[in-house]
């Protein structure tokens, strides 16, 4: 039997959520909401409640090396930063040089510069063009939705046993239930694949726009 046990969000509690955790909404924060409110997509950014899950979760884990698939404005690239210690690193890809420059000017004012690198290219090709031996104890799949199946692949082979990939967006607003276009079938196809896949153990969380976690066996 399954058990519908879950509380709904209403928008005033999830800005209840939002105020209670400790993610810094300091000046750095509160200018990349700003930010992204004059993007053409400022839905691409993720939420100060993902922010937060996010850097409890690199500081839980442990994890020192990073990898982020798609910066935007650094929003999350300073979240991972965040949680990552003091010699940690994280490497984020990002097509667009424009979203690059801005996002190193965030980290800059962030105080993260020498942990975060943002690189600008197809992520894809920035992945398969790092040495064999990189490898991640924890990644960010957060670009182009239609790669999303490729991504997952490419960045588990790079992750250490025991590391954490976490994929945004398994939710796609509700459509993974009916696809209706390529990315919402690639995603939803990766969905199946991670739920079957007997290399990590997954689990699909109900934060923002729905995150997967599947940590490598
Ligand atoms: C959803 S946003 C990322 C949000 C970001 N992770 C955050 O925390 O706010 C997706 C980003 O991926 C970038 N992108 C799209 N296609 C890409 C590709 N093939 N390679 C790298 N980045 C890509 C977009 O330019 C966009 O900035």
């Amino acid at each position: 039997m399954t058990v519908e046990k879950f509380t709904a969000l209403t928008p005033e509690l999830h800005r209840y959520l939002i105020e209670h955790n400790s993610w810094r909404r300091d000046a750095v924060s509160k200018l990349i909401e700003k930010a992204a409110e004059g993007m053409e997509r400022p839905e691409m950014q993720i939420s100060p409640d993902q922010a937060a899950f996010m850097t409890v979760l690199v500081r839980a884990s442990g994890a020192s090396r990073a990898l982020e698939l798609g910066t935007f404005l650094g929003y999350g690239s300073i979240a991972i930063g965040r949680g990552l210690p003091e010699d940690g690193s994280l490497l984020s890809c990002e097509i667009d040089e424009s979203n690059a420059e801005r996002a190193r000017e965030y980290i800059e004012q962030a105080g993260l510069t020498r942990r975060v690198e943002v690189r600008v290219g197809p992520a894809l090709e920035t992945l398969q063009s790092l040495p064999a031996e990189e490898a991640f104890d924890l990644s960010f799949i957060d670009a182009d939705k239609v790669n999303y199946p490729s991504y997952y692949e490419e960045v588990l082979t790079r992750t250490v046993r025991g590391g954490l990939v976490l994929i945004d967006n398994t939710f796609m607003g509700g459509s993974v239930l009916e696809p209706d276009g390529d990315s919402s079938r690639a995603v939803a196809e990766l969905n199946e694949l991670v739920a079957a896949d007997d290399r990590v153990q997954s689990a699909m969380v109900g934060v923002a726009d729905g995150i997967t976690l599947a940590l490598k066996r």
